[in-house]
């Protein structure tokens, strides 16, 4: 019998061999946005692996939407002819899925790389203005953003929909939108960041309005037998901050606008949550969401074992399950889960006389 975490998965016209997805994992080494040799070799060596899909960095929309200097970016040709010579060589020698994360940092933007200390940009460190839906820092000492008004919120959206056309001539197989982890799209959701007075701040519905505005947007030039998710944060883990219930609320929304999947992390709008990190910690999450608004999910945050991945599969609790540090730790990790239960998985054919049934006394 194939075990759940081996069980094909289709999305729309997508077709994922298993369960199992390497997670999106800014690498800081981009230059202007552009991909190079470290994205080959990053994202070549999970297309080796046999996850089912592999899902890029964080791929800002607009220059200023980055996180850092560093970051990746498909807001210009010089980007997409960077982007697609990575994807051309995982399509050429690998065996997986790719997907896209399409993101913008919004006031968390215009910081050093973490392995710098991750504090925003002094004045001589070519800073630039950062946008928000309101003109509210992350923390103290962070950069208060410029809080967008109508043009830029009409900019922002536009620049979703450039870089997801952009990405559909690359020809990922799958998108997804960053909502979590405290950038833009996140902003908007929770109300410790989005305190405007307009139609797009106040009750929850009005702080899910531009999301699914840049969602519908991006959904409508997307390829229709491509799959197209969403990354949201479930909860911010700060009192009075976004909350379950509202994910539940805003998976609804998105289903109805021909989301795909949902793919369920949680925090990084608030330096004051308190996270209680432990194995699997956004799993019950990922089921709420799941059983509550009837959506397949995707389960992230310290799943990092074979059987740990497979019970939460075959427990019905999210459909898909995502590693990061893990994979990073053993970019192998599909096809040892494979064998340790006793599984069959593809191997890139250069490397297929490494499979241990073919050489290990
Ligand atoms: C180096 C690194 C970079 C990351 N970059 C991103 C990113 O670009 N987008 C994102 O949504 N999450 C990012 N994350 C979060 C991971 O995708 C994942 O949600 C988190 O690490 C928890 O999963 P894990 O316990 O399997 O590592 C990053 C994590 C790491 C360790």
């Amino acid at each position: 019998m194939t075990s759940p975490l081996f069980t094909p998965f289709a999305l729309r016209g997508l077709e994922l061999p298993n369960r199992i997805v390497v997670s999106p994992m800014c690498q800081y080494g981009a230059e202007q946005g552009s991909a190079n040799d470290w994205h080959l070799m990053h994202l070549g060596q999970f297309a080796m692996g046999a996850a089912g899909l592999v899902i890029t960095e964080a791929t800002h929309v607009s220059a200023v939407g980055r996180i850092t200097h560093r970051c990746l970016g498909l807001y210009s040709d010089d980007n997409e002819a960077a982007l697609q010579r990575v994807v051309e060589f995982c399509r050429r020698y690998g065996v997986v899925k790719l997907g896209i994360q399409l993101a913008h940092a919004g006031r968390k933007a215009s910081v050093h790389t973490p392995a710098q200390g991750g504090k925003p940009l002094a004045p001589d460190e070519r800073p630039w203005t950062t946008v928000a839906p309101s003109a509210l820092p992350f923390g103290p000492g962070w950069h208060t953003p410029q809080a967008l008004t109508g043009e830029g919120l009409r900019e922002a959206k536009q620049q979703f929909v450039a870089s997801a056309r952009r990405a559909a001539r690359i020809g990922f197989d799958l998108a997804e939108l960053h909502v979590g982890h405290g950038y833009l799209l996140h902003e908007f959701l929770s109300p410790i960041s989005n305190q405007r007075a307009d139609e797009y701040g106040g009750s929850t519905a009005n702080r899910m309005r531009f999301p699914l505005e840049v969602f519908e947007a991006v959904r409508a030039v997307w390829p229709a037998e491509r799959p197209l998710g969403v990354r949201v944060s479930a909860t911010d883990w700060v009192e009075g901050g976004w909350t379950p219930e509202e994910t539940v609320l805003f998976a609804r929304e998105l289903k109805a606008l021909g989301c795909d999947f949902l793919d369920i992390t949680s925090g990084q709008l608030d330096p004051r949550q308190q996270i209680p990190f432990a194995p699997g910690y956004n799993v019950p999450f990922a089921e709420q969401v799941k059983r509550e608004a009837g959506v397949t999910v995707m389960a992230v945050g310290m799943i990092t074992h074979a059987r740990q991945a497979q019970d939460i599969v075959a427990s019905g609790r999210a459909d898909l399950v995502a590693i990061a540090r893990a994979m990073m730790d053993d970019p192998r990790w599909a096809w040892h889960a494979a064998r340790e239960l006793g599984e069959q998985t593809a191997y890139a054919p250069n490397y297929q006389r490494c499979h241990p049934s073919v050489w290990k006394p």
